[in-house]
């Protein structure tokens, strides 16, 4: 963007950029000495800033600026310091801009059943050859929370071809990776044939695990249908029906337990609708089978605070949310486990269902999808 006019405002404490197209953008004096893109303030090889606040005066102010073919050239005073600034790059990591109150996080897209006519996938062996069929199957996890895949080898382990695809396992006491299948003597509901209620996975972890792979090597039992619930989508409907149930599930936090093994005792004490301080949504918890005794909750809120985890839990469990699939021997899927809650439905003892799980970590996807997008 080109700057037509620059002007120091404030004592030079604040610098407006005038903009050909008429916008204006200002900028603080400590901002811009913070982000200067000379040598001294940024490493030119991996970009790191060099200086800390110490080098960074209180009172600094720009004391000249002007524009040159190369840029607009800010000297800064006190020290001296002068920097040549791309107007581009001010123009976008710009903050004078009006802000409205975003539920959803960049990029996501929230969905509910009319998400099933087409189920976000992708094809494993277009995904291994091409970086742009790789690029849309991990644009659909970073805006719908998961997707399908399809063409993997019907072999034991297959899951961790899946996760070589972005990045990189994350091994737990259930190991480097778990079994789905009926099991005489359960540790955990989810290896018996009942139906589970739609949850997000470990939010006794403190850092919950951020994606889970779900891959199925036989699937020849009657049901045991896979389901995903959008759990942004229905903290965006509790907040439309019932906003203080929304604001009694994000202010406080639930303790999540887990101690089924010998040698484990995992606790984590977050909300169930964790929010940023922004307001958007960063993290769903839901999963009645690890809640502990809610302690955490104010004498006079907990009714209250009992009957909107019980809209939640309706929202939930509303058909018109849920998106439901068979997965074939071959196929898989993954979930972003801050967001997305899966289930499946009940299943007979009539033939066998077996699928491999493991967990990963989203900040490598997000590293591997934005890295395809840099570089195409
Ligand atoms: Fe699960």
């Amino acid at each position: 963007m080109a700057v037509s006019n620059l002007s120091i405002l404030d004592g030079g404490s604040i610098l407006q950029l005038d903009f050909d197209s008429g916008a204006a953008m200002r900028f603080h004096a400590l901002w811009l000495r913070d982000n200067s893109p000379d040598t001294a303030t940024r490493d030119p090889g991996n970009g790191q800033r060099l200086i800390t606040m110490k080098d960074l005066p209180a009172e600094t102010i720009v004391q000249s600026a002007s524009l040159s073919a190369e840029g607009i050239e800010i000297t800064f005073a006190p020290g001296g310091v002068s920097a040549c600034y791309d107007p581009d790059w001010l123009a976008a990591h710009g903050y004078d801009k009006a802000r409205s109150a975003q539920l959803l996080p960049e990029h996501a897209e929230s969905w509910d059943a009319a998400l099933t006519r087409q189920v976000p996938s992708g094809h494993f062996p277009e995904l291994c050859s091409k970086t742009p069929a790789l690029r849309d199957w991990l644009s659909h996890i970073r805006r719908y929370g998961f997707a399908k895949l399809t063409g993997l080898p019907v072999e034991s382990g297959n899951l961790f071809k899946i996760v070589d695809l972005f990045g990189y396992v994350r091994e737990t006491n259930y190991g480097r990776h778990f079994e789905v299948r009926t099991e005489v003597n359960p540790v955990n509901l989810a290896f018996t044939g009942l139906g589970l209620q739609a949850h997000t996975d470990n939010p006794y972890r403190d850092p919950v695990p951020t994606i889970q792979v779900l891959s199925c090597l036989e699937n020849s039992a009657q049901g045991g249908e896979n389901m995903v619930v959008d759990g942004f989508a229905c903290a965006e409907r509790l907040r439309r029906e019932d906003p203080e149930g929304f604001a009694l599930l994000a202010r406080h936090s639930v303790r999540f337990d887990y101690a089924g093994e010998a040698g484990v005792r995992l606790q984590s004490l977050r909300p169930m609708i964790e929010l940023a301080p922004e307001g958007h949504l960063v993290c769903i918890r839901f999963n009645s089978r690890s809640i502990a005794p809610l302690t955490t909750v104010p004498f006079g809120d907990m009714p209250a605070y009992y009957a909107a985890y019980r809209r939640l839990s309706d929202i939930i469990d509303d058909p018109a949310m849920e998106v439901t699939f068979k997965l074939e021997p071959g196929e898989a899927f993954v979930v972003d486990n801050t967001r997305v809650l899966h289930a499946r439905k009940g299943y007979s003892g009539a033939g066998n269902r077996w699928l491999q799980g493991c967990y990963a970590d989203k900040d490598a996807l997000l590293s591997k999808l934005s890295a395809i997008e840099a570089a195409s």
